[in-house]
């Protein structure tokens, strides 16, 4: 079992050292000494109350091998401090000065071609590399002793954001580390030739000696997917390694300040599997940057509700966002009036207590020039500096109201991540390219929205066994303790959905025999009482084959669906594939989506997959959106079997144009609820409880509020 780290969450230089945390990443070594004074006044000005500093100041603090100058942060801080601007320390090793790349240029990482990755950007470094950890723990060492007793400096911010440009390191220092690796994980070559199916092409291993990384290996030659997938595992772990041995040497000499690190978390990517990162900081931070287009609010929420879950429902940070466009999208869009606002708050509505920026003032020259900041170009009379500043008075009206410390009110259904799964679906061995795991959570979190509800996102190696209904939407890798898990939840009462490309695979990449889905030796397809024998693949590129097909429901499935050849006698069809498309392909009549009852719960099977908006259709089918308590007893999941006819009217929680959250103090004594507008049109919201304490971009009336676009409502409930 895995311990977590103490929760801790760093002061404030206010007199009670709570509130929001207000403010973002500062560069102030990009600027002449004059600027210093000036952002200071503009800081108070905004109510910033904390800042992120010397992130990529290495060169700065050490000039030269072993010169150390701290006098010029000193003077930094204690300006800070004095104004009451609270200093999140970095570890500034994210960026190692030129130097030492002269001087060691074996530090470099390398890439899968072998070519040696420059210096010049970001972590050009080896998680592995020895004489880099010296350095940089040498750095490290050296901050904790100067900064230990400094009372400006309230946390410690590690590196920034690890695996941003060295996940992937195939040097022969990574080579060495891998083979270590496997020789502590299989602790026998024998168990490492069967985990990584080494029979296939002449790959057996006869000692850890000659375990190669999964280096190019010409053409468009396959790597083989275990080897790949303990690759993924590898890297996350040497860079975990990394930030802990960063960790371990300040805290030695500075113990007492909260540490964190920058996650990566957000629907487009998975760089580490933060599942296990988060429980090595004293609290989790993120960046997150929106999606433009429609998804943009939704994103959001569905990024922050994993960050939530992280955080295991303790506050987390928003360690950076933007308050505009960024500089590094193929398009960069701006924020519209009222979106930095609304982007904002509504990382507050999923649980967050710190809402920071990258960065306070826009740069005038280097790769970020055009990525928006608080302070931009034209300076502080401007639109965005006066929606930073209004942003820094709401903070403070929700810090004074007491939104610090309350928990985010947790929904009845988890849909279930998992990184490996993530990292499994990139494979290019699958039957489908098109597989991504985290689209498929975001389509169902999504789905769960637009029906009116909202889900949790839950890793899989966390405890949901507390919810009503978990949802795995191409969970392609299910273990056997997975699979016992989920099954032990549905005996025990709870619904399971499961995805069209769930538990195809165990944690080595086998497959599981004797029919689709294998997981569990059997066992997962015994719960869902299906037992399917052959994918059928779907796309435009085959000129004249149908590219859709029909489900019975009017549902409609455009990628992979599950050729389901037998059903228990207790399973019951709720759709079949139908019409001429079906009849081409051989799936006129073949069960789609199926429940079963399993114990005393439900095990839904959707064998194919459905775009959002058909996920929506389907859960107000099954009515697994209603809370528990609005079901009547025989529409309940834990019933024992789902009668879709009689449950085609979803009960659903509100507005499905309106995301709702609470947030709640332990002690049940204040609550908060928070709405937000996901549409472009204005939606009226009635029956409001309690005093609204910010009402952005709304207009009340007699009966309630209209929240115009990009409007939230937030109102607190004393009880
Ligand atoms: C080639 C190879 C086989 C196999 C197939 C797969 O024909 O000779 O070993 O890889 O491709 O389509
Ligand atoms: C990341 C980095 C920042 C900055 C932003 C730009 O999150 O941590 O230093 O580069 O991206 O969006």
């Amino acid at each position: 079992m895995t311990t977590r780290r103490t929760f801790r969450w760093p002061s404030l230089l206010t007199e009670s050292g709570r509130g929001i945390a207000f403010g973002g990443d500062y560069n102030p070594d990009q600027w002449p000494e004059e600027t210093l004074d000036e952002d200071i006044r503009l800081m108070v000005q905004a109510g910033v109350n904390t800042v992120a500093l010397a992130i990529f100041s290495w060169d700065k603090i050490e000039p030269r091998e072993g010169e150390f100058t701290f006098e010029w942060l000193d003077h930094v801080i204690d300006k800070l401090g004095a104004a009451s601007i609270a200093v999140d320390l970095a570890s500034a090793t994210a960026t190692a000065p030129l130097w030492l790349y002269e001087r060691h240029p074996e530090v470099l990482p390398i890439d899968r071609y072998g070519h040696v990755v420059n210096a010049g950007s970001r972590q050009s470094w080896q998680p592995t590399s020895p004489v880099l950890k010296e350095y940089a723990l040498r750095l490290c060492r050296k901050l904790a002793e100067h900064y230990k007793d400094n009372p400006y400096v309230t946390a410690w911010h590690m590196g920034n954001e690890y695996g941003w440009n060295n996940r992937y390191d195939y040097s022969d220092n990574a080579l060495a580390a891998f083979r270590t690796w496997c020789e502590a994980k299989y602790g026998t070559v024998d168990a490492l030739n069967e985990a990584w199916g080494t029979a296939f092409w002449s790959q057996h291993v006869n000692s850890f000696d000659e375990v190669l990384l999964p280096r190019h290996m010409g053409g468009d030659s396959m790597v083989n997917p275990p080897q790949q997938l303990d690759y993924e595992r590898f890297g996350n772990d040497m860079l975990l390694d990394f930030y802990k041995a960063e960790r371990d040497a300040i805290e030695e000499i500075c113990p007492g300040k909260p540490f964190t690190t920058n996650f990566m978390v957000s629907t487009d990517q998975c760089t580490m599997d933060y599942a296990q990162w988060a429980n090595e900081v004293d609290f989790v931070s993120n960046d997150h940057y929106f999606h433009e287009g429609e998804s943009h609010l939704d994103e959001l929420a569905c990024s922050d509700a994993l960050m939530d879950s992280l955080a295991l429902g303790k506050p987390w940070y928003v360690m950076e966002h933007s308050t505009s466009a960024v500089q590094w999208k193929p398009l960069n869009t701006r924020k519209r009036a009222g979106e930095l606002m609304r982007d904002s708050l509504a990382h507050v509505a999923m649980g967050a207590d710190a809402i920071n920026f990258f960065q306070w003032r826009q740069s005038a020259s280097g790769a970020e020039a055009f990525h928006s900041a608080m302070v931009p170009h034209a300076g502080s009379d401007t639109k965005l500096f006066r929606g930073v500043c209004e942003l820094g008075a709401a903070l403070k009206t929700l810090s004074d109201a007491g939104v610090q410390d309350t928990e985010l009110k947790r929904a009845d259904t988890a849909i279930l991540f998992s990184a490996e799964s993530e990292w499994a679906t990139r494979s290019e061995t699958l039957p489908s390219m098109k597989l991504n795991h985290w689209h498929d959570v975001r389509d169902w979190y999504r789905g769960y929205l637009d029906a009116g509800a909202r889900a949790d996102v839950v890793p899989l190696a966390y405890d949901w066994s507390g919810y009503q209904t978990i949802v795995l939407p191409t969970v392609i890798a299910l273990s056997d303790e997975d699979t016992r898990r989920i099954a032990d939840f549905a005996e025990n009462g709870g619904t399971v959905i499961v995805g069209y490309a769930t538990g195809l695979i165990d944690e080595h990449f086998h497959i599981g025999l004797g029919g689709y889905p294998g997981a569990g030796n059997g066992l997962l397809r015994d719960m869902l009482g299906i037992r399917s024998e052959e994918f059928n693949i779907l796309g435009e590129e085959a000129e004249d084959e149908p590219a859709e097909i029909g489900l019975s429901n009017g549902l409609t499935t455009r990628l992979w669906q599950n050729d389901v050849t037998s059903v228990a006698p207790d399973t019951r069809v709720l759709a079949t594939y139908v019409g001429t498309a079906a009849a081409d392909w051989e799936l006129d009549g073949v069960p789609a989506i199926t429940s079963h009852p399993h114990g005393q719960g439900a095990a839904i099977y959707v064998g194919c997959d459905l775009g959002r908006h058909d996920i929506t259709h389907l859960l107000k089918e099954l009515n697994t959106t209603a809370p528990s308590d609005e079901r009547a007893p025989d529409q309940r999941p834990g019933g024992g079997e789902i009668n879709a006819a009689t449950t085609t009217a979803a009960a659903t929680t509100h507005d499905p144009r309106i995301l709702h959250t609470i947030r709640q103090s332990s002690d049940g004594t204040i609550r908060f609820d928070f709405y937000l507008n996901r549409s472009k049109q204005p939606v009226a919201v009635n029956g409001v409880e309690g005093d609204p304490i910010i009402a952005h971009r709304c207009e009340t009336d007699a009966v309630g509020y209209t929240l115009n676009r990009n409007a939230i409502l937030i109102a607190k409930t004393s009880c």
